[in-house]
């Protein structure tokens, strides 16, 4: 079965990183050079996946038309003859279609999701949490999407976690089915260490049916933001099942400013003109 279109929620508050994210996008902000949202972007159309909606508030559109031509740009770059920095310019334009609605009120990220319902209709979807990036060699919804053809029902992606961290993250409780692959039984948002199934944690890739959608607009009027996405997902494992999908590779959290930081220290050292400036510079910090 295959997954054409993607939801990505980008119209929280962005709290942590206040005040830039006062007139700028949280998902706008940059890994090294490049926003946030275009790690889940190239993620999703290396995966074949042809449509993403972005989920927005007011005053964000920048983060769509970032992925539109931008032809001044293109045409100044054709010149001066920079032909690599053209095709890289019109690479990104033309990896996926994007389109985008509105979040009115921020009620939740399940709230969110529920936006882009129109956009989606009845077949199922991708939805990337921006804030997670994973570097990987093959895209990791693609091994979603497998896991998906393979048992249907809700998957989404899971990684170990050290024990301080599980009391701020949603955990599972696994049935391991082999190859990273696993039943979940149950899923606990936020849970005490002690009261923990498991430590392997939800991360920000999901694959889900239309069903979800239900889920989601069956909670009560005005208390839709209560209704988070692991519980419409959960309401719907009775009848359909959830699969997880362990992850491995390396994984940030970008929606803090250290985990941001560490995500660009990690992009600088991948690249030959940085990495031995880069690492001379964080010894003589570190040394001082
Ligand atoms: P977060 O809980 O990280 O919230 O949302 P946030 O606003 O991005 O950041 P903080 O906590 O205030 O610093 C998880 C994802 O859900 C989206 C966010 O944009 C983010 O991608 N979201 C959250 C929405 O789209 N709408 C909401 O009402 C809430």
């Amino acid at each position: 079965m295959t997954v054409r279109k993607a939801i990505i929620p980008a119209a929280g508050f962005g709290t942590r990183f206040l005040p830039v994210t006062r007139t700028i996008p949280k998902v706008m902000l940059p890994v090294l050079n490049e926003p946030a949202i275009q790690f889940s972007v190239q993620e999703a159309a290396r995966a074949g996946i042809e449509r993403i909606v972005f989920v927005i508030s007011r005053g964000q559109e920048a983060t769509n038309d970032y992925f539109r031509p931008a032809p001044a740009l293109e045409s100044a770059l054709e010149t001066r003859g920079n032909t690599e920095l053209l095709n890289e310019q019109r690479g990104i334009s033309s990896m996926v279609r994007t389109s985008f609605v509105y979040q009115d009120e921020q009620l939740g990220l399940g709230h969110a999701v529920l936006m882009a319902r129109d956009e989606i209709g009845d077949e199922p979807f991708a939805v990337f949490l921006p804030d997670d990036i994973i570097w990987s060699d093959s895209p990791t919804i693609g091994a979603l999407i497998d896991v998906f053809s393979q048992h249907g029902g809700s998957v989404i992606a899971v990684r170990q976690v050290p024990d301080e961290a599980i009391p701020s993250l949603g955990v599972i409780d696994p049935e391991p089915l082999g190859d990273k692959v696993y039943r979940v039984k149950r899923m606990v948002e936020k849970p005490r260490l002690e009261d923990a199934p498991s430590n392997l944690a939800i991360v920000g890739r999901y694959v889900l049916t239309p069903q979800v959608f239900d889920a989601l607009e069956r909670a009560r009027p005005g208390a839709i933001g209560e209704i988070q996405l692991t519980d419409a997902i959960d309401a719907v494992r009775a009848e359909q099942g959830a699969y997880a999908y362990e992850i491995t590779d390396d994984h940030f959290d970008v929606g803090t400013p250290i985990g941001m930081l560490k995500a660009s220290i990690y992009a600088a050292m991948k690249r030959d003109d940085m990495a031995d400036e880069l690492k001379s510079w964080l010894k003589t910090m570190v040394n001082s």
